[in-house]
Formats: structure tokens, sequence, C-alpha cells
């Protein structure tokens, strides 16, 4: 049988939240074999929001070893010898497929055990297919996922192969539009396709929508709304070459992208931890029901304080400051000491063509729209405030300088009161700029 290996603390995924959490247990002190990060992926953990950006560029991408964590948030590029380096063990390659939580133990695809005292769970997301779901034709060939680095090697090769051909983007969230645009920059012929009536539904209001979809369309982008792909076509070789809509359409397309959603990797651990909201169940240190067990990034549900909800959040800041808190606290209760609690302002960002958001706080309540939004216009800049309770809860901003950026964040954190909601469509950005 395989040898068993054995580490004070193991941390099962390689994404991001594994990258920042390996820099800070280097911060606060791991001696030599004390620490392990074991992944399915091939590379040491990197900055997965590129993958859907600049790696997709047609001139100078971005490629590994240029955007391993910490970079995306201006720390040290942590590569594999950083790794070594520091004492800490990365096992790559390496797919965890049991997990026993009663006995310390992980088994991986090879045969491999690996034991541990303290566990940290960061298996991040995978996507949700149409084959999920048994769309018919959606395992044809260059019919497209992007999770990790692998999926978009795959893609590029096929924007290459397939180049001012014709690409089909399904789903209209965030995959959809970072994808929808780069794409284009590729010089193919894209159409996006997405059942809700606007895109980015779970964060946009159909004013923000406007600006973008419009946006989206004066650079070539067709949209069709409210319909969804309930087929493919595929030639002699298995290459998809048209994707059929339920209202009866019928697109060509040589390249497909689909987008339709995450769903967080958790099936290891079922019965073994509480859930909640798809997600394991955490406190305010992302620790489980489980004594030394803890999860962080897209798999944690924990408790959002300045809500007063438990939340899971599948975005990059998150992934990034959870790991932290719960190195943090893994650390302080070796002492016998404690650490605040996770006390998180939600933080959401999206960048397509010389386009750039930034959102924080809450999306709940009456919005108010201000800024101009029109798509024509060569410097557009607007937002939207989020009012809840007369408080402004939420703010967006599209072409937000750093220091707009930070107003509204303060703003989101402070919930100051509003008097008049018309105030805010008059002040636009000068109301968050007084805080
Ligand atoms: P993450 O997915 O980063 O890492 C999970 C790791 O676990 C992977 O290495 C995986 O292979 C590994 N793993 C899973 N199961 C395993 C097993 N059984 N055995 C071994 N290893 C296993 N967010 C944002 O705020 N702004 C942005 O612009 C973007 N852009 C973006 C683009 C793309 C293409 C994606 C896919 C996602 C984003 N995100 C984002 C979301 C953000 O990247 C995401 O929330 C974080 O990566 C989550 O970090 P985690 O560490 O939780 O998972
Ligand atoms: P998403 O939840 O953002 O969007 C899913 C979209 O799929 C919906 O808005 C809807 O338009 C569409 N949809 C749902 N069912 C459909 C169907 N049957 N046919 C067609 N469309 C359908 O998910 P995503 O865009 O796939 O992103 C996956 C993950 O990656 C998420 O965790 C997301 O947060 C993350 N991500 C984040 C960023 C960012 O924060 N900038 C960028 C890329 C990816």
């Amino acid at each position: 049988s395989m040898a068993e290996k054995s580490f004070k603390y193991v941390i099962i995924g390689g994404g991001v939240s594994a990258g920042y959490a390996a820099r800070e247990f280097a911060q606060q002190g791991v001696k030599p074999g004390e620490l392990a990060i074991i992944s399915k992926e091939k590379v040491a953990p990197y900055e997965r929001p590129a993958l859907s950006k600049a790696y997709l560029f047609p001139e100078a991408p971005a490629r590994l070893p240029g955007f391993h964590t910490c970079v995306g948030s201006g720390g040290e590029r942590q590569l594999p010898e950083w790794y070594t380096e520091k004492g800490i063990e990365l096992i790559l390659g390496t797919e965890i497929v049991k997990a026993d939580l009663a006995s310390n133990s992980l088994t991986s695809s090879a045969g491999a055990t690996f034991k541990y005292d303290t566990l940290l769970i960061a298996t991040g997301s995978t996507v949700i297919r149409l084959t999920d779901f048994g769309v018919q034709g959606a395992d044809a060939k260059n019919i497209f996922y992007l999770r990790d680095v692998e999926d978009a090697d795959e893609l590029v090769d096929a924007i290459k192969a397939k180049k001012d051909g014709k690409a089909v983007i399904v789903g209209g969230g965030y995959i959809g539009l970072e994808l929808g645009a780069v794409l284009k920059l590729n010089n193919l012929d894209v159409t996006m396709v997405y059942p809700e009536p606007w895109c980015m539904p779970r964060l946009f209001t159909s004013g923000i929508a406007a600006f973008y979809e419009g946006y989206y369309a004066n650079k070539g982008v067709k949209i069709v709304k409210g319909t969804v792909a309930t087929g493919f076509d595929s030639d002699a070789n298995g290459e998809v070459k048209a994707v059929k809509l339920k209202d009866g359409r019928v697109m060509d397309a040589d390249i497909v992208v689909v987008g339709v959603g995450g769903r967080p990797l958790i099936s290891l651990f079922k019965g073994q931890v509480a859930e909640e909201k798809g997600g394991i169940k955490t406190d305010a240190f992302f620790k489980t029901g489980v004594p030394n067990v803890y999860a962080v990034g897209d798999v944690a549900t924990f408790p959002l304080k300045l809500y007063s909800e438990i939340r899971r959040v599948e975005h990059v800041d998150h992934a990034r400051k959870s790991a932290e808190q719960a190195v943090k606290a893994i650390k302080a209760s070796e002492e016998g000491k404690t650490v605040d609690e996770y006390d998180y302002l939600p933080y959401f960002y999206s960048r397509s063509f010389n386009l750039s958001w930034q959102f924080y706080g809450d999306n709940v309540g009456d919005t108010v729209l201000f800024g101009d939004n029109d798509p024509a216009s060569p410097e557009a800049k607007f937002g939207t405030y989020w009012i809840k309770d007369g408080k402004v809860v939420g703010v967006f901003l599209e072409n937000g300088t750093p220091e707009e950026n930070k107003a509204i964040a303060k703003v989101a954190r402070l919930q100051p009161p509003v008097e008049h909601v018309d105030q805010l469509a008059t002040e636009g950005l000068a109301f968050a700029s007084k805080f």
C-alpha cells in the first residue's frame, strides 16, 4: 500500500484561499513539514480572476507564473520555491476522493493517505454543467466551461483554431459578461444568450444592466434575452456547430462558452459537517462543527456580522480574507487566545473592455441611479445606491477612481441615514465623498 503522510495542518484545495492561508501561516510561523496543501490542480495557487480577463487577451496575455497568489492584492508572488523555502509541502495534481473527519484522514484517487491535526477545507466551487440537466448535445466538442487554468488553456487553443469564427455565450452572469467581452476582443462574432430580462440580475438593477448591454451592443456583441439553450448540433467530428434555443431560434456556433453558475465542492464532507445555504456552516472564525476542521472561501457559510445573517460568498476578496481569518484563529487558539469575529463588508468587482465596476455592501431595498449611464458617452461614470430602512446599505460605481471607490466602500460600511432619496440622485457621488 502507499505511504501515509502526516501533517499538523492540511489545506485541501489549492486555489485562492489556499494561497492566502499559506501566506498567513508563514507570517504567523510554521515549522518545516507542518503544513501541506493538497490540490487537484498541477500548479501552485494563483489569482483565479485572471482566467476570465487578461489570460484570454489576444495580445500579451497573462500567463503563469505571472499571477500566482498573492499578487492580486499587491502581495508577494508565491512561486513553488516560496513554498519550499517556507517548508510548506505543495502536493499538486492530487485529488482527494475520501475525507474521514472522524479519523483525521484524507485519501487521494491514487490511494495515498494524508493525516492531519487541523484541516482547512478550501475546495472552492465547480461549474454547473448543461449536461447536469440533460441538455441535448451538450457534451459536444468546443463547448467550454471556465474554472481553472486547464479549462482556460483549452479555450485559448479553440480561439486560435476557430479564428474569426462564431461564439455563443450561454449565461448572463459574471462569466457571461467577462467572456463575451474578451472573445469579442479576439475578433470572434459573439452572441450572448440568457434567460433573464437583463444581465447579472443577482446584482444589477435594470438601470445598471442597460448601460452594460448598450455598451456591449456598441462593441458589436449580440444579446438574446429571455430564452435558454435547449440543445446543440454538432458535425461529424463531434464539434459544436449550432445552438438551439427554446424560442425556436437556431444560432451557428464554432465555440460555446457556458457560465450558468457555480456549485460549492462539499460532497466529500456530506453527513460529517453541518450544511447551510449550499455550503459548510462555520462560525465567525470559519470553524465548522467538527473540532479542528475549518472551511473558507466559496464553500463557507458564515455569519455576516454587518447584516446579522449567515451567508455564502463566491468572490475573491472573501476567499482571501476568510483564509487569513481562519489561520489567525487557528494560531490564536493554540495559545489559548482569540481573535476578533470576522466582520466582512461584501466587495464584488468586474472588468471587461475598458469598463471596471466595484460594489460594496448589500443590494437590498430601494435603489437610486446617479451619474452618466449613457453607454455612448466616452467617459461614462455612474452608480447606484441601495437604501434600506432609511439607510444607505450598498453602493455600485462604474469607472470610479481609487479614491471614489474607497469612498463608496466607506459609505457601505457606515450605512449613513438618508432623509430624501431624491437627494442621492442629485448629489450622486458627492454624497459618498462626504464621509
Ligand atoms: P478556488 O476555486 O479558488 O480553489 C479551490 C481549489 O480546490 C482548486 O485548486 C481545486 O482544484 C481544488 N480542489 C477542489 N476539490 C478538490 C479535491 N477533492 N482534492 C484536491 N483539490 C481539490 N471573484 C471576484 O471577486 N472577482 C473576479 O473578477 C473573479 N473572477 C473569476 C473568474 C473565474 C474564471 C472564476 C472561476 C472565478 C472568479 N471569481 C472572481 C471568483 C473567485 O475566483 C472565487 O470566489 C475564489 O477563487 C474562491 O476561492 P476558493 O479558494 O474558495 O476556491
Ligand atoms: P453567475 O451566478 O454569476 O451567473 C449565472 C447566470 O447563468 C445567470 O445570471 C443566468 O443568466 C444564467 N443562467 C442560469 N441558468 C441558465 C440556463 N439554463 N441557460 C442559460 N443561462 C442560464 O455564475 P457564473 O457567471 O457562471 O460564474 C461562476 C462562478 O464564478 C461564480 O461563483 C462567480 O461568482 C464566479 N466568477 C466571479 C467573477 C467576478 O466576481 N468578477 C467573474 C467570473 C466568475
